[in-house]
């Protein structure tokens, strides 16, 4: 049978056959991945990012693999509601006992057990004989759904085992009470098709209440394609990560798999339970907990995924976005600033974001500014709303300056007494000699210096994203953070380098807040003038 797109119907379908489940393993198959450890604290931030998403299962760790997993495992059981919680274990009965006891506090629970089942883990790893491999299935399946309601049962490296015998393991896990069957590219070696061709295979021989999953590895970058192939073939729940993290090459991309089946529904006709607008926040949070930023030209997430900087492309979104963009922006939680201002914008674009700004932006005025526009485009990344006013307003030639305060001293407060909050005090310098210092409480120490700048600069704004990062690869030593603060509806970028992560992130939010200052100032000129323009005569 196919459907209307030319591919195998499902043949199984778990209790909603439009349903495809997101088991996100951001926690654990993500965290596996050299450089991404987190504290528990770091888990739990995660965790909260993925209840907000809506999402079916989390996996929040593998329980018995030390006692610091176990902790954050128990810890994400006992503080998130609503998805399944879920502990990965070996097949066996201590592995599976411990990630029993570390879900326990949670409402809904899943216990996620596996063994290899290919040749080389048969031989190299397990030296188990198939046989050996279909009664251990047997006898710890069964002793696993004694203990837990419910249970997944994996087959590591499937796509590299012998197909009949993989559906025999299959069965034997199902009749042995398994309800959710994953099959693993653990290695990353599959493609669409073959994907496609198994979960059909599969699906197809087993009972219908049983749903199958796959969870895919990006080793020659398909892990997205082929986990979308698969639910082409009848699997009904997708493993995946945040940012695509995972074991080397990363795991299934959680936004990427999620937005392909929603912006795509009409090819798949298939429905998650993700609140897409939550997907931003929670790769920033991932990025912010792991210290990874996130690619710039990263699907769905990156800076550059609703960017347009050519001028051609951005005459077109500003006529039309459907020209240039499949998804919006907000969709998917993101700032919806598509415009980058650079080298290759033209008139239009530069217009546009004048009026924006609340600039009269005519004709004239835009081609006399474009000259100068484009050497400042020419010597910087990207031109920001501060640039603009600044164009605008003719202060750029004679204005280098950045802002008006300088940080003087920052002390940060972690190891407070109870009931106390992290703190900052900060110390500022204005240009016009005056200096004052402000202490305020916070979520945390950052958060609380943010505070204290703002009350300093008397400027309301918001931090939206603070991106931190270190080339590993540079000589230099210090850290990179870029900062994005919102005051009222406009956005301020500001970018420091420092030695310490701290200085690093209050620096980029100063500058961002002296962007902000310079450009309000000039702003309410602006509108000054605007008023007390004579009335034109009729
Ligand atoms: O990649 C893999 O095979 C795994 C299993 C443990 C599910 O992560
Ligand atoms: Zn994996």
């Amino acid at each position: 049978m196919t459907d209307a797109n030319g591919a195998a119907a499902p043949p199984q379908a778990g209790p909603d056959a439009r349903h495809v489940a997101i088991f996100d393993t951001t926690l654990r198959d993500g965290e596996q991945a050299p450089g991404f450890s987190m504290t528990v604290e770091g888990k739990l931030i995660v965790a909260r990012a993925l209840q907000a998403l809506n999402v079916d299962v989390i996996e929040a760790g593998f329980a018995a693999a030390s006692d610091g997993d176990f902790n954050a495992v128990r810890a994400v059981a006992e503080t998130i509601d609503g998805p399944r919680i879920c502990s990965l274990a070996r097949l066996d009965e201590r592995d599976i006992e411990r990630a029993i006891r570390a879900i326990e506090p949670a409402r809904r629970r899943r216990l996620h057990t596996f063994i290899g089942t290919s040749p080389i883990h048969r031989e190299a790893k397990l030296k188990m004989t198939q046989g050996e491999i279909l009664a251990r299935v047997d006898r710890l399946v069964r002793f696993a759904c004694a203990e837990a309601d419910d249970v997944e049962f994996s087959a590591e490296d499937a796509i590299r085992t012998e197909r009949d015998y993989l559906l025999e393991v299959c069965r034997t896990a199902i009749e042995a009470g398994a309800t959710t069957i994953n099959i693993p590219d653990t290695v990353g070696y599959s493609t669409p098709e073959e994907m496609t061709d198994l979960f059909s295979y599969l699906t197809g021989a087993c009972p219908k209440h049983v749903v199958f999953s796959v969870h895919c590895h990006d080793d020659l970058g398909m892990a997205v394609a082929n986990s979308l192939a698969a639910v082409r073939g009848g699997a009904r729940q997708i493993e995946c990560a945040i940012n695509g993290i995972g074991e080397r090459a990363g795991n299934c991309s959680m936004e990427e798999a999620v937005m392909a089946l929603s912006t795509r529904r009409d090819f798949f006709g298939l429905d998650t339970r993700i609140d897409t607008t939550k997907i931003y926040p929670a790769s920033v949070a991932l990025a912010r907990v792991t210290r990874h930023a996130i690619p710039r030209n990263k699907a769905i997430v990156g800076k550059n995924a609703f960017a347009h900087e050519a001028g051609i492309h951005q005459h077109g979104v500003l006529a039309d976005k459907r020209t240039y963009e499949i998804m919006d922006a907000e969709s998917v939680g993101m700032p919806s600033n598509s415009i980058v201002l650079g080298k290759h914008s033209g008139k239009h674009a530069l217009a546009s974001r004048a009026k924006s700004l609340g600039f009269e932006a005519t004709k004239d005025r835009i081609e006399a500014i474009f000259p100068e526009f484009k050497r400042l485009a020419d010597t910087c990344r990207e031109v920001t709303d501060a640039d603009v006013v600044k164009l605008m307003t003719g202060r750029l030639a004679h204005d280098g300056r950045s802002g008006p305060w300088r940080t003087r001293r920052i002390e940060l407060r972690t190891d407070v007494e109870d009931e106390m909050r992290p703190y900052a005090r900060v110390t500022m310098k204005h240009d016009d000699g005056s200096r004052d210092t402000v202490q305020c409480e916070g979520g945390g120490p950052i958060d609380a210096a943010f505070a204290a700048v703002c009350a300093i600069a008397g400027v309301n704004g918001r931090i939206v994203t603070l991106e931190l990062s270190h080339n590993a690869d540079d000589d230099d030593t210090r850290v990179d953070a870029e900062a994005v603060v919102e005051v009222g509806e406009r956005r301020y970028t500001g970018a420091a380098r420092e030695v310490d992560v701290a200085d690093a992130a209050v620096a980029a939010f100063v500058a961002a807040i002296n962007q902000a200052a310079v450009s309000e100032a000039a702003l309410d000129e602006q509108s000054r003038r605007n008023q007390t323009k004579p009335e034109a005569v009729a």
